[in-house]
């Protein structure tokens, strides 16, 4: 029996789901349920009706999956497969910030951990996170731990953020010059990238997006070529739903080592052995809740 064939049966006998996000290895895309943004996904996951929820992604994502649905069994496949900025912020140091900031609110971008948001007020992804800020109903807040976002949504909300200086090593590397270089080789194409970009890349490129916006996008657009400034893995969907737009990477590094960490062997061995299982202690994961329930409620 394939790989393909078994991991359908033990999904079918364990009711097992498999969640994959955009970033993900093409063989990992296909065989997955449902591929999507960190919005998306946690959307999925806290409305499914499957016993186990096998996350195909980073720690940070299967830990919200975790929070959403505490009744299921949610496996990562790869243990190790982390996010590098989840990781520039924990709650002790959290606690120690904010103290010094007394009333304000602190928002957290999705990619951080349980306990992280478990110390937040509100929790973002990229998709939401102007939406979020603007929800507060406040001039002044703190934002974790992205500053190129923090830094995109204070321009958009015209809020002032202070922002932990936190950032996602694979869009922090783009720079004006890989997108002048794109335009250069590519004429005719429009430009997207992704809001932890930071703001002098995002003003050279036509739009900023998250990946789920960028998968919404790609159906409607007109142009014949698009140049996508984010994790490379993502064209892999673009090209396949859209395959009369050529899609071209702002930069063939652009990669997300943790993000490549799960291979279809891996999901297989997930089913069939139950590991990695991600589980939240009760008193963060309620915490936790409270902070991706609040994003969820508004967006
Ligand atoms: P989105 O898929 O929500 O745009 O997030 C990108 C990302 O960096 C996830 O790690
Ligand atoms: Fe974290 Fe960036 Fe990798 Fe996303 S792409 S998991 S933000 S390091």
């Amino acid at each position: 029996m394939g790989r393909l064939d078994r991991i359908a049966e033990l999904k079918r006998s364990k009711n097992a789901v498999i969640l994959a996000h955009n970033y993900q290895v093409p063989e990992v895309q296909d065989a997955a349920d449902f591929v999507g943004d960190s919005l998306e996904l946690s959307r999925k996951a806290a409305g499914l009706e499957a016993d186990t929820i096998v996350f195909c992604g980073v720690r940070f994502m299967a830990e919200t999956a975790a929070v959403l649905a505490p009744d299921k069994t949610v496996l990562l496949p790869e243990v190790e497969a982390g996010c590098p900025m989840a990781d520039m912020i924990n709650a002790r140091e959290l606690r120690t910030w904010k103290a010094g900031y007394p009333g304000l609110k602190v928002v957290c971008y999705v990619n951080t951990s349980a306990e992280v948001k478990a110390e937040s007020d509100i929790c973002c992804t990229s998709s939401n996170a102007a939406a979020v800020v603007k929800s507060l109903g406040v001039d002044k807040l703190l934002f974790v731990p992205d500053k190129n976002l923090a830094a995109y949504v204070a321009r958009q909300t015209g809020k002032a953020i202070i922002a932990w200086d936190g950032y996602c090593y694979v869009h922090h590397r783009f720079t004006p010059g890989d997108i002048e270089a794109a335009r250069a080789s590519h004429p005719a194409a429009e430009v997207w990238v992704h809001p932890e970009c930071p703001l002098d890349v995002i003003d050279a490129a036509d739009k900023a997006l998250s990946t789920g916006q960028m998968v919404a996008e790609a159906r409607k657009t007109t142009k014949p070529e698009i140049v996508v400034g984010t994790e490379t893995g993502i064209i892999y969907r673009l090209a396949k739903e859209n395959p009369a737009v050529a899609f071209y990477p702002a930069r063939e590094t652009a990669l997300c080592v943790h993000m490549k960490m799960t291979t279809l062997d891996k999901v297989l061995r997930a089913l069939e052995t139950g590991t990695h299982r991600i589980v939240v202690p009760p008193d963060i994961a309620d915490r936790a809740r409270g902070a991706i329930q609040a994003m969820l409620d508004i967006s």
